[in-house]
């Protein structure tokens, strides 16, 4: 398969729709996370073939503690589940894992199988997949800005040094490169708090599709159409 001169390089994706999913059949919302967690292998695998070499997805937000806690309690365990189960098959598929977003807030056993898969996969080059879990932009942000002003305090970091090149080494993201499209299933159209500082130049895609329906055939549609973008940062028309 030949791959587009302008495939994104990073995506990120806010995986909507679980609950609507489940809803529609008369099922319990955590039967949707379930489907959606069963979408993420393909969309996953379609990456390489695509040439796209970062993706990223929004698996539990700062905000999302605010659900029942049946909702929370069930996303936590399929999260440890889901490590659990595709640990060995990540290693094999060169997939290199890692997450970001605030863990200390995480149960014990959760961020101790973080870091183990962290580390396991940390050789893996095929493709990279950050999980977004109990991340919030602005809470990122804080946290950042928390880290640099005591980097300031220790006389580690002359004030003089923050720009807008630094900044971001203090973020989650520090060793990724910025997303280059951000899609979001469900037909929302907001941001929800997601990459905001990383996504200043992102293309964004808002379909209408539900996260558990939505396909490698889905996927690929919008990456084709990003190749058909003409992306200016800023700058004027050619
Ligand atoms: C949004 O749908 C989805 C979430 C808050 C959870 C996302 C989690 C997964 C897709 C599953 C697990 C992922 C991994 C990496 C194992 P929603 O519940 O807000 O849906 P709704 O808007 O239809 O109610």
């Amino acid at each position: 398969m030949s791959i587009p001169a302008k495939s994104p390089r990073h995506v990120a994706i806010i995986m909507d729709g679980n609950g609507r999913w489940a809803r529609k059949r008369g099922r319990p919302r955590l039967l949707g996370h379930r489907a959606g967690a069963k979408r993420v292998r393909e969309i996953v695998e379609a990456c390489p073939d695509n040439g796209v070499e970062y993706l990223t997805i929004f698996a539990f937000s700062t905000e999302n503690w605010k659900r029942t806690q049946e909702e929370v309690a069930g996303l936590m365990s399929l999260f440890r589940r889901y490590i659990e189960a595709e640990a060995q098959d990540l290693v094999k598929e060169g997939t290199r894992i890692r997450f970001i977003g605030d863990r200390l807030r995480l149960d014990a056993k959760l961020q101790r199988l973080m870091n183990w898969v962290e580390a396991l996969t940390a050789h893996n080059t095929r493709v990279n997949l950050t999980v977004a879990i109990n991340y919030g932009g602005r809470d990122e942000v804080a946290r950042a800005t928390k880290r640099l002003a005591r980097d300031v305090a220790a006389g580690r970091l002359d004030p003089e040094e923050i720009t807008d090149e630094t900044l971001p080494r203090y973020l989650d993201t520090h060793v990724l490169p910025d997303p280059d499209l951000v899609i979001r299933t469900s037909g929302e159209a907001r941001i929800s708090n997601f990459l905001l500082w990383q996504s200043a130049y992102a293309e964004y895609e808002f379909v209408d599709t539900l996260w558990p329906d939505f396909r490698r055939a889905d996927f690929e549609a919008i990456l084709a159409r990003y190749t058909g973008r003409d992306r200016r940062y800023g700058g004027a028309t050619a």
